[in-house]
């Protein structure tokens, strides 16, 4: 069953009689029949119902969970698992008179209780216990429930509206274009991630669940407990111990992939429209950023370009040489991103149609016909992105960009969202994934994930070892590894703005580092403040790109007249400012999975103040923004957890563990900076210029360190060593601040040869020029 969002348009909706329930299919399997254990290097559970349920340790803080159709028959996994799973522990099995223990020499200790058949999975290295856990059969999928504490948090889920935390709140996975007002009981948008964090008592586990097709996590319907369903197919589980958050995040992107480094203009700001519709203006655009000192790294191609929607085409009459525009732009340091949609319109005399279907790379339904659903471009056919050739095939077309000098693509509408009923492609499609058959619905959540992974991998062909750039809006666990996403329709409500907070705190908690919403917002009218305390806001997500709909107010930074043209101006130049800051915690990203946009729970988990807190967050763990929510105001609350906290732009020095009130006039949002914490900087605050400072914030000790990480940007070079990621570490002495700089990791390459040292220190700032990539000074 696809779960329907009811109708709100009128109160009809809430018609005595338009009250219906969902039959329950849950059936409880109940004690076990049998045990089998090391079998395959795991154990078995074999249950009267029909169900054997598979465990395996995919090593000591990974065990995987799954209905297998007999023992040692295991579901094949999506492509969100990346992990190579190389040894394979053994099983025991011990009968008490209460319970039977299956045990592993990966450390985990499954308690199945004789009586009541209820789980209780542990681990001898972790505290963390999953307890009272029962399984279910559905008609055509599988359920299980878990008990948890009242104290329990939840966080992660990947894009979904609401709070930070969970708890009380149910979701379903299952991609779909939202055009209606994005509100927090929404369900499902765009992308799933079918991945929670549960924080309870201190301790820290995962829980992923590999299904493609509908799923839904439910933490109202029992609360505290969890319920887990999903609809066909039976379920696939993986259970990821850990001491810390962190640590289960590190856990979970090694299953399932971590970001490659994006090329670092894909963090400076971006500037959208549906649509620029002419060649003269997109240019005029650009100049226009120039011109008013408003760096600028990249302009989108919304779907105006294209000859009648049609995706790999120009529109000659618009854009009548389109190469020469990419030309011109990159002189003026900007790089364009068309968009690319999945529907190929049906029509004879389309090279892209009439290639797809000669090659057979359509989607069919189970009649056998090509199926068709109307996009942009009409009746349009959907590239069948479950096989390799297909993808291989899409990719292929991207030398229309490429040949331009286009390094950056995105993809959108690949829910996939058609025009019709149920919003999106027959369920009974057929896919033709690689050697298997799959019904849409089985696949619904990968057809994204496999679009940008074909778009990725075609342009990566293409670009003679540069890196490319994808943004999309759909997309599956494992995202991470092609493309960017941003949060799809939103409007200009300040409480859109708000909500995107907590949206994109829990997409980097499921593995996700590089999102962002339309920074002003897409749909509705913006005002100048409402923009300036967006881009402000937007200057510290990891992505950065104002984009708004067609009949909409105008949204560049200009639109508004100059006083908040100035506000904007100066948030946009922040965020180049802070470039180098977050071009290191692009490497971290890439590195442990680690997201670069933190709720303060992530640091400070020990802190019950931070366990909800949503309207202010971490950029890594040195730099707290609390960006101002609510229009009119000028002063906001701020909490600021353990240790000491410096305004950046006063250098006001505060205690942490509380709140303060601080002011922002239009022009300010509030920064704090780690006392302790040393900031790379480009003192240029500019792409195309840089000046590497280092600017320091020594704590109540008088010891101040960071780390900056460099390289060339824009190839893959770093993956052979490549690059400079350096340490700088401070220390007060009696004679004067000891300022030693070296290289941690890397060949120096790519790093800044000369760069400039700041010290902060409460009545001044002393500075000092530096020559190479390690020295040692003293300020
Ligand atoms: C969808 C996208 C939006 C885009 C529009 C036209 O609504 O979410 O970003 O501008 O389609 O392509």
């Amino acid at each position: 069953m696809i779960h329907e969002q009811t109708d709100l348009t009128t109160s009809e909706a809430i018609r005595p009689d338009a009250q219906t329930s969902t039959p329950d299919d849950w059936v409880y399997l109940g004690r076990p029949r049998r045990f089998d254990v090391d079998r395959d290097g795991g154990a078995a559970i074999v249950y009267d119902a029909g169900v054997t349920v598979g465990v395996a340790a995919v090593d000591d803080s990974v065990l995987r969970v799954a209905y297998c159709k007999t023992v040692g028959e295991w579901p094949t996994t999506s492509p969100a698992v990346v992990e190579e799973i190389t040894r394979r522990y053994s099983w025991r099995m011990t009968q008490a008179e209460t319970h039977v223990l299956l045990e592993c020499d990966a450390g985990w200790r499954i308690q199945i209780d004789q009586d009541d058949g209820t789980w209780r999975i542990r681990h001898t290295g972790f505290e963390t216990a999953v307890e009272g856990i029962t399984w279910y059969k559905r008609k055509k999928g599988g359920a299980l429930a878990f008990a948890s504490l009242e104290d329990a948090r939840f966080y992660g889920l990947g894009e979904k509206p609401g709070p930070l935390d969970k708890r009380h709140e149910a979701y379903t996975m299952w991609n779909s274009d939202v055009y209606a007002p994005h509100v927090p009981e929404m369900e499902a948008l765009y992308l799933s991630i079918p991945f929670f964090l549960r924080m309870q008592g201190g301790t820290a586990v995962g829980v992923f669940v590999d299904h493609p097709g509908l799923s839904r996590f439910d933490f109202r319907s029992r609360y505290p407990d969890v319920e887990i369903s999903t609809d066909r197919g039976g379920l696939d589980v993986y259970f990821i111990f850990g001491s810390s958050l962190k640590d289960v995040i590190r856990r979970y992107t090694k299953l399932t992939g971590r970001m490659p480094m994006p090329p670092k203009w894909a963090l400076g700001y971006h500037q959208s429209r549906y649509s620029y519709e002419t060649q003269s203006e997109v240019l005029s655009v650009a100049q226009t950023f120039v011109a008013r000192d408003i760096p600028l790294d990249a302009i989108y191609l919304d779907i105006h370009y294209m000859d009648g929607y049609r995706v790999f085409t120009f529109d000659e009459r618009r854009f009548p040489d389109p190469a020469r525009m990419c030309l011109e732009l990159r002189k003026l340091g900007v790089r364009v991103v068309p968009i690319v949609d999945p529907g190929v319109k049906q029509d004879p005399e389309y090279p892209v149609y009439m290639d797809g279907l000669a090659h057979n790379h359509f989607c069919r339904t189970a009649e056998g016909q090509v199926y068709l659903g109307e996009v942009w471009p009409g009746l349009s056919a959907f590239p069948d992105f479950a096989s390799e050739d297909v993808r291989a095939w899409w990719g292929r077309w991207h030398r229309t960009y490429t040949q331009m000098g286009i390094e950056g693509i995105w993809n959108d509408m690949n829910e996939p969202a058609v025009f019709n009923e149920t919003k999106t492609m027959d369920v009974n499609v057929v896919h033709r994934g690689d050697g298997r058959l799959h019904t849409h619905g089985e696949v619904h959540n990968l057809y994204g994930f496999w679009m940008a992974e074909a778009t990725y991998q075609g342009l990566k062909a293409q670009l003679d070892g540069k890196r490319p750039f994808v943004l999309t809006r759909a997309g599956y666990s494992g995202i991470q590894r092609y493309a960017a996403v941003w949060t799809g329709d939103n409007r200009s409500f300040w409480e859109h703005m708000a909500m995107a907070i907590p949206m994109v705190l829990n997409m980097g908690m499921s593995g996700v580092p590089l999102s962002g919403p339309d920074v002003g917002g897409f749909a509705h009218h913006a005002s100048g403040e409402l923009l300036a305390r967006w881009t402000q806001m937007g200057a510290f997500f990891p992505f950065f790109r104002n984009h708004s709909a067609m009949g909409t107010h105008r949204q560049e930074p200009w639109s508004f007249g100059p006083k908040f043209e100035a506000a904007i101006r100066r948030a946009i130049h922040l965020r180049y400012r802070f470039l180098p800051y977050l071009y290191t915690l692009v490497r971290e990203a890439h590195e442990t999975g680690l997201p670069m946009m933190r709720p303060l729970v992530l640091e400070y988990p020990d802190d019950p103040n931070t366990h909800h807190i949503d309207d202010q967050f971490l950029v890594g763990s040195d730099l707290l923004v609390a960006p101002i929510l609510k229009p009119g105001m000028t002063r906001r609350m701020v909490y600021l957890p353990e240790g000491e906290w410096i305004d950046y732009e006063t250098r006001e020095r505060y205690q942490g563990r509380q709140y303060i009130l601080t002011h922002a006039s239009l022009d300010r949002i509030p920064l704090y900076i780690r006392a302790g914490s040393v900031i790379p900087v480009n003192l240029m605050e500019n792409p195309r210029q840089t000046q590497l400072g280092w600017e320091i914030f020594m704590d109540a000790n008088g010891r101040a360190s960071g780390r900056c990480y460099e390289d060339d940007g824009e190839t893959f070079n770093y993956e052979d060593g490549a690059y400079c990621d350096r340490v700088l570490q401070v220390l007060a002495t009696a004679d004067g601040t000891r300022i030693e700089c070296h290289l941690v990791e890397g060949s120096g390459e790519g790093g800044s040869q000369e760069s400039v040292v700041r010290l902060f220190t409460s009545h001044e700032i002393r500075e000092a020029r530096v020559e190479g990539i390690s020295f040692s000074i003293r300020l």
